[in-house]
């Protein structure tokens, strides 16, 4: 019998093992790097304007991403508390995508509109003031820094580079976009449009 060479071949075996779990992968992989639904923005996708990237860099900074995850999973102990679960299309625009797994706070994904401008701000000053028993840091810092709208437009063009739609426009209006803002003003504009697209079907 061929089989009994295999099953009494432990090095033939793992090779052969490893060729058929490459080509699962492969079937399971590579239509979905092709697939519309997750190449394609949803509807009404937009790129973050000036302001809500800056935003987003600080974010990034401040290590906010260590503790809170961006993907909402489809099961329905997530979307009850968090919304709509996340779809593919909303993050064509993001990179690098802030998905993550680590929650140590909630998950962000759909955040935006669900608080005032505010709140955010009490909040970022001081967790405590507003969610007593809150252990997230505080960030008062981002209330004195004034946001350096230098590289924005810069940023922007890398951007389109690896495919966000900016237009000349908006690369040239970056830096009086994002002038006289403080970190702060950035860091809520990002905040306030996070997931907002899908947020209806909550
Ligand atoms: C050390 C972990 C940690 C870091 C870093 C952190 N957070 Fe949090 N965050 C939490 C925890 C825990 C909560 C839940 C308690 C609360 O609401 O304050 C929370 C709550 C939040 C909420 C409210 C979410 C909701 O649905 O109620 C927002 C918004 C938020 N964080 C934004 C940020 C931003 C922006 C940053 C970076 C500037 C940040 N967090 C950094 C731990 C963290």
């Amino acid at each position: 019998m061929k089989h009994d060479v295999i099953e009494k071949n432990v090095g033939l075996m793992i090779v052969l093992t490893l060729v058929a779990l490459s080509f699962g992968t492969l079937v399971e992989l590579v239509p979905l790097m092709f697939a519309k639904e997750t190449n394609e923005p949803i509807a009404g996708l937009k790129p973050l304007s000036a302001l809500q990237l800056e935003g987003r860099d600080i974010y990034v900074r401040e290590g906010c991403n260590t503790c809170h995850s961006q993907m909402i999973r489809p099961l329905r102990a997530e979307t009850e508390r968090y919304g709509h679960y996340s779809v593919a299309g909303e993050f064509v625009y993001d990179h690098p995508f802030l998905w993550g797994s680590k929650r140590t706070g909630p998950d962000l994904a759909r955040v935006g509109k669900r608080y005032s401008d505010d709140w955010h701000r009490a909040h970022l000053y001081n967790p405590r003031d507003v969610v007593p028993e809150s252990n997230m840091p505080s960030f008062p810092w981002l209330f004195d820094n004034d946001i350096n709208g230098e590289v924005t437009g810069t940023k922007m063009a890398s951007l389109r580079m690896v495919g966000v739609p900016y237009t000349d426009d908006d690369i040239a209006g970056a830096s009086a976009a994002v002038t006289g803002k403080k970190e702060i003003d950035a860091l809520v504009a990002y905040l306030q449009q996070l997931g907002t697209l899908l947020q209806s079907k909550r």
